[in-house]
């Protein structure tokens, strides 16, 4: 779960791919636009990227120069961030995106194979795209679920202990849309149980669906309204449902619905800085979330 999607660079290519004509007066057209409607904001650059990237699939040069033409941010700052982040991508990527974890822990349990196999089957490099346009296929050092390796993400969508013998199946379900299938019938979507680190007593709302399965229920408190906030409980998921719309951005503190506590993990998240959020894992360990709602910085770590 998270209050949005996952950050984090992956080693695939950072080079740069020139727009099509349409791009070109699209991006003269839209990028004004993005710029004023975040202006102010605190990760205001950060929201800039996603939006463009939301627009046009990646982050066209031309864009980025005129982002930093109009902000007076140096173009060398806005490359940073946009090679730092897995988020983004300097050039076109494919309708569907995979991503390995090639890191220590899911390198032991195998993944070398996987992304073998997935290699194989799509004929391309880790960090190309398939002629067709269908498949990105990227690795990345670490997805935060290390316990449950080799873990690849497609689509946003996490599977653990992946096989080489299970990528055509993947591949399969990526090209019907994974939003037809229910998370039980795949049993590689991981789940996660959750309880308040204060009282112990879970969080889990069986009343409330959602991707399929019953939602993580929170007190929350962002722009200045105390609500109720459900979250999925699939770990990488981005669905959340709350009483309110959360602005984009902002931050929102998180309370147990039983005892009250501010459930604060202590620590910034290492993306944007804004207060992380821990829960207990039922079976042991905690999940962690940055609060920021559109950062969506997790990590699990099971003992
Ligand atoms: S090493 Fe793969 S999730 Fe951490």
């Amino acid at each position: 779960m998270s209050i949005c999607e996952v950050t984090g660079k992956t080693d695939s290519s950072a080079a740069v791919s020139h727009p099509s004509e349409q791009d070109q007066d699209d991006i003269c057209r839209d990028i004004p636009a993005i710029l004023a409607k975040h202006r102010g904001e605190r990760a205001e650059m950060i929201a800039v990227l996603e939006d463009i990237q939301a627009r046009f699939g990646y982050l066209p040069e031309k864009a980025l120069r005129m982002v930093s033409e109009q902000t007076g941010r140096s173009l060398v700052d806005i490359y940073g961030i946009a090679t730092y982040y897995r988020l983004f991508s300097l050039k076109p990527r494919g309708e569907h995106i995979i991503c390995a974890c090639t890191g220590t822990a899911c390198h032991v349990r195998g993944a070398a194979d996987v992304v073998n196999e997935f290699q194989k089957q799509l004929g391309i490099a880790s960090g190309e795209t398939t002629p067709d346009g269908k498949f990105t296929l990227e690795t990345v050092n670490c997805l935060g679920a290390c316990a449950l390796g080799p873990i690849v993400v497609i689509d946003g969508r996490y599977f653990s202990k992946v096989r080489r013998r299970k990528v055509r199946e993947l591949l399969d379900q990526a090209r019907d849309g994974f939003g037809a299938l229910p998370s039980e019938q795949d049993g590689m979507l991981f789940p996660v149980r959750v309880h308040c680190p204060h009282c112990n007593r879970s969080l889990m709302d069986p009343g409330v669906v959602l991707d399929s399965q019953p939602t993580i229920r929170l007190s929350a408190l962002a722009d200045g309204h105390l609500g109720r906030l459900r979250l999925s409980s699939i770990f990488g998921s981005n669905l959340i449902s709350a009483e309110w719309e959360i602005p984009q951005r902002s931050v929102v503190r998180v309370f147990c619905p039983h005892c009250n506590e501010e459930m604060l993990d202590g620590t910034p998240c290492p993306v944007c800085d804004a207060p992380l959020v821990s829960l207990l894992v039922g079976g042991g360990g905690t999940v962690q979330f940055c609060s920021r709602r559109g950062c969506g910085w997790h990590q699990l770590d099971l003992i």
